[in-house]
């Protein structure tokens, strides 16, 4: 039995969640508009603000769950990886609140916590399955054989598939942060209408540098001869684009299924909230039988949630962190 209190802060997002033996009570996200205008993360500010949110987020997080704090019983927190200023503030409020409650802490990895997401809700995916975690700084594929015994089978070579996303935007004169955008465009697009070259990295790893390169030169080109030619064509980039980052994720995924033998896989992070890629991936899933296990929208961007309930797992194998502990910017898998 246990009441967790779990902090989010690794990026521009404050949250906060109370999970109650492992289901969640509540899941505050308080989102930082300030870098809206810098056309991207400003670390400086996100630390600002996340000093500022954390305890309204705390606070609303405990209301919400009707709890009292009296009733915590431990607190989770993302050590990294992640913008050390931003991740400073969720550790060190976990720790204090800790110290100050005499309660466990529980470090948590912020990509593990994607990944466990999966086990908030039903269906819980059954192991081993392999997880394609696309996120703005991570693109991986994990074969994940037990709630911590995961391995990262293919990852990026230089771009992450959001900052592919975002990237594309900027490009497109789209504001920050673009994958969402670029994702509702798409919709009314034709993915067809224009073709972006496929990378050819063998294995199981990605590249997305070469295709922000190409739809860089691609737009100045045809702005040359048409100056409208990106308000008449928008949705149609935008559909290109986004099939084409699919695809190049999704056909390593496939290759990842046949090498390791596995027929279950998840998606996480927050380019699963993709509309093109959840499709997509369905479409693959009925083509090769796979059982496939998509999040919900609250589960896909950055939450504590997520935190939380990997914190629960921790705490059932009583797996705390000391006082002594510390943020990771970068931090192993
Ligand atoms: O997991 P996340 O919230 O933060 C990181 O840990 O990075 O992922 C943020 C990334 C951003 O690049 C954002 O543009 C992208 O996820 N993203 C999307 C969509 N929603 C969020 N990309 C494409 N389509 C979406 N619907
Ligand atoms: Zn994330």
């Amino acid at each position: 039995m246990a009441t967790i209190l779990a902090i989010e802060s690794s990026c521009d997002e404050t949250s906060a969640s109370i999970c109650k033996d492992g289901e969640i009570l509540s899941n505050i996200i308080a989102t930082q508009a300030v870098h809206h205008k810098y056309g991207g993360v400003v670390p400086e500010l996100a630390s600002r603000a996340h000093q500022q949110n954390i305890i309204p987020v705390v606070e609303d997080a405990v209301s919400t769950a009707k709890i009292n704090k009296k009733d915590i019983q431990a607190v989770a927190f993302t050590r990294g990886p992640g913008l050390l200023g931003s991740l400073l503030v969720g550790t060190s409020f976990a720790k204090g609140f800790a110290l100050a409650n005499n309660l466990p802490l529980i470090e948590v990895n912020h990509m593990h916590a994607h990944i466990l997401a999966h086990f908030i809700d039903e269906p819980k995916p059954e192991f081993p399955f392999l997880c394609l975690t696309v996120s703005g700084g991570h693109t991986q594929i994990v074969l994940v054989r037990d709630y911590f015994d995961m391995e990262i089978v293919g990852e990026t070579n230089d771009d992450a598939a959001g900052e592919a996303f975002d990237k594309t935007a900027k490009i497109l004169g789209l504001p920050y942060p673009g994958g969402p955008l670029v994702d509702k465009l798409a919709r009314e697009g034709n993915a067809s209408a224009f073709s972006f070259p496929e990378p050819q990295i063998p294995g199981l790893n990605f590249s997305f540098s070469g295709l922000k390169t190409s739809i860089l030169y691609f737009v100045r080109d045809k702005k040359k001869s048409d100056p409208d030619f990106l308000t008449n064509n928008m949705a149609d980039i935008c559909a290109s684009v986004q099939h084409r980052i699919v695809t190049i994720l999704l056909k390593k995924v496939k290759l990842a299924a046949k090498q390791y033998n596995v027929s279950h896989v998840a998606i996480a992070g927050g380019v699963s909230a993709n509309s093109g890629l959840r499709q997509h991936l369905q479409d693959v899933a009925e083509q090769e039988n796979w059982k496939v296990y998509i999040p919900a929208f609250q589960y896909c961007t950055d939450n504590a949630a997520m935190i939380a309930i990997a914190g629960y797992y921790k705490y059932l194998r009583g797996d705390f962190a000391g006082q002594d502990i510390s943020p990771l910017a970068r931090m192993n898998f």
